[in-house]
């Protein structure tokens, strides 16, 4: 095992990963090429950010809001008529033992349940059980440069479908969004539908002007994401005013503020939109206090994790429901 501080000790490759029931190298995992995730995309999945913490009896690792995100893949499930194939619990200890399995002391766990291997048909099939596939890979620091100084956006108009509250692994939308922003040299895509604000191509986009902070509402337009929410709660806890309400697009022109939010990237200021400075060209205060904040909140959430895992029994069958 890696020391928990130090430098990740093993090709992402040789991550040890979850599917089906078995425990094995990432590298060796094979699912049929008629599995319906491969053929229709139709499956769903979760990102967790796994994080370090310096507690009274050394290093533990957590991940942020696990709670949260087994809600949420509950709601995609349901979404798209998939039974849960596991306990809120039984995820909870299979994301802690992903997390014990692997090297590396930041971790970005990737959770996917897709509907299973039948023969290829449009309709759902009947009796087949849904493939469960749990990994991880080291998660970097994110750049102190991206922190201090912030990232460059552009916009786009939002071409994806009506569903994009659904965290579906059919994905090419946003792939062709986020490969939109780096071709123009850019962090990020922010998109725009019939003139408001709805999302980047992987992270929520919160507006600040006059020291409110806007956030658009949780339609079929945009993904619920964990971290926006947790922006949301530390914002209210420190007497922030925040408003949900659809923000114009002029409104990104003019703002004070932009920021990103993901589990991997945290929140980012974006400085730049289309190649124009947002507000001062600079990550701005408000930024500044929410960056300080959010890493208080995530050390917060680590030391409830910790508990609770000291309080579940360590026999419980992690693997069948
Ligand atoms: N993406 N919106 C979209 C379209 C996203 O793909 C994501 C996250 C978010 C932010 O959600 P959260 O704060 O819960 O991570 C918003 C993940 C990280 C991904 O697909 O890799």
């Amino acid at each position: 095992m890696a020391d928990m501080l130090g430098e990740p000790v093993a090709d992402w490759q040789q991550a040890s990963c979850f599917l089906n029931g078995e425990w094995g190298a990432l590298r060796d995992a094979k699912v049929s090429v008629l599995d319906r995730g491969f053929i229709f995309g139709d499956g769903v999945y979760e990102v967790i950010a796994v994080d370090v913490f310096k507690g009274t009896a050394g290093t533990f690792q957590a991940p942020f809001r696990a709670l949260e995100h087994f809600l949420r893949l509950q709601r995609s499930l349901d979404a798209v008529r998939i039974v849960n194939p596991l306990t809120n619990e039984q995820w909870f200890d299979l994301t802690a033992e992903v997390i014990e399995r692997n090297p590396w002391p930041r971790q970005l766990v990737y959770v996917q349940v897709t509907r299973g291997i039948a023969k290829r048909d449009h309709p759902f099939p009947v009796g087949v059980r849904p493939t469960v596939f749990v990994s991880t890979s080291p998660w970097p620091a994110i750049p102190g440069e991206q922190i201090e100084l912030g990232v460059t956006a552009v916009t786009h108009a939002d071409e994806r479908w009506l569903h994009c509250d659904i965290k579906s692994t059919s994905l090419l939308g946003n792939v062709l969004m986020k490969q939109y922003a780096i071709d123009q040299g850019a962090s990020e895509t922010v998109m725009v539908r019939d003139g408001f604000l709805t999302e980047g191509s992987s992270t929520n986009i919160s507006v600040v002007k006059n020291g409110v902070v806007s956030m658009p509402p949780k339609t079929v337009h945009i993904l619920p994401g964990i971290t926006i929410d947790g922006i949301g709660g530390i914002a209210l806890e420190h007497g922030i005013p925040t408003e949900v309400r659809p923000v114009p697009a002029a409104e990104l022109r003019d703002a004070d503020e932009i920021w990103l939010s993901s589990s991997g990237r945290e929140v980012l200021a974006v400085v730049s939109l289309d190649g124009v400075p947002v507000g001062s060209g600079k990550p701005g205060p408000m930024y500044c206090s929410m960056h300080k904040w959010f890493q208080q909140a995530k050390r917060v959430d680590a030391e409830q994790w910790a508990l609770q895992r000291v309080q579940r029994s360590p026999t419980t069958d992690a693997h069948t429901k």
